[in-house]
């Protein structure tokens, strides 16, 4: 098996036990402790969810592609932005089962699709007006091929994260990963610069939002 089939694997594991906690952080109702451990280790994942959508508003009309959907989040906020058809892909079944379910009781399951499959091989068809990757460079070994495939299936924008490798939760997010035996990449902005050069990606914006840089890329001339 090739370093990165192994890495997907252990990844897709990780999610696949961790998808009911990891959807939880998006959950209101919960005590002060809990909520103050969220905003604290993990409050980058609500917060990237609101840049996302002031980033891609006006949504109405538009198609998306939501590349590491986890459980959801992103596309049923783009269904019910005005999307009218918004395909999420996750390897993790776990995560695509949450997504299923939670589309349904929130109505927006007409215009989401959810598949179970890696990027891009799941994806094969596109263009989309949008893409967004977001939290999901973080477990990904090669993340060249996957920003130009993005690039490939968008025809407007995309938004992608890459957590800092320079950041004073670091250490311990390594050593959780670790425990977990889960793969973690963290990037300095000069490797950020480096793989959207050569996934030619060359106009974006370039956002420092808490743990993460957050890119905007625009593909319209
Ligand atoms: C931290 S979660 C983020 C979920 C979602 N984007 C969010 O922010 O709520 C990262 C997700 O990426 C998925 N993932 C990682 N590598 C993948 C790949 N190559 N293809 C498909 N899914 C992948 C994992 O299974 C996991 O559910």
């Amino acid at each position: 098996m090739s370093v990165n089939a192994k890495v997907d694997e252990k990844v897709r594991d990780h999610f696949d036990d961790d998808a009911v906690r990891f959807d939880a952080i998006y959950e209101d109702k919960k005590g002060p402790l809990a909520r103050f451990i969220d905003n604290v280790w993990r409050g980058v994942v609500r917060k990237r969810l609101d840049l996302t959508m002031e980033k891609l508003s006006p949504l109405k009309g538009k198609t998306v592609l939501d590349v590491g959907c986890g459980s959801g989040r992103y596309c049923f906020a783009y269904a019910q932005r005005g999307a009218t058809k918004v395909v999420g892909v996750d390897f993790a079944e776990a995560m695509i089962k949450i997504a299923m379910q939670l589309a349904n009781k929130l109505g927006v399951a007409d215009r989401c699709e959810f598949r179970v499959g890696k990027f891009p091989e799941a994806v094969a068809d596109g263009p989309f007006d949008a893409s967004t990757a977001m939290g999901f460079f973080d477990y990904i070994a090669d993340p060249v091929p996957i920003v130009k495939a993005m690039r490939e299936k968008t025809r407007e924008t995309m938004i992608m994260s890459f957590p800092k490798v320079f950041e004073w939760r670091v250490p311990i997010r390594r050593v959780r990963f670790l425990l977990a035996r889960c793969p973690l990449f963290l990037y300095t902005e000069k490797r950020v610069r480096a793989i959207l050069a050569a996934a030619g990606v060359t106009d974006y914006e370039w956002i420092n939002l808490d743990r993460d840089f957050v890119i905007v890329a625009h593909l319209k001339s």
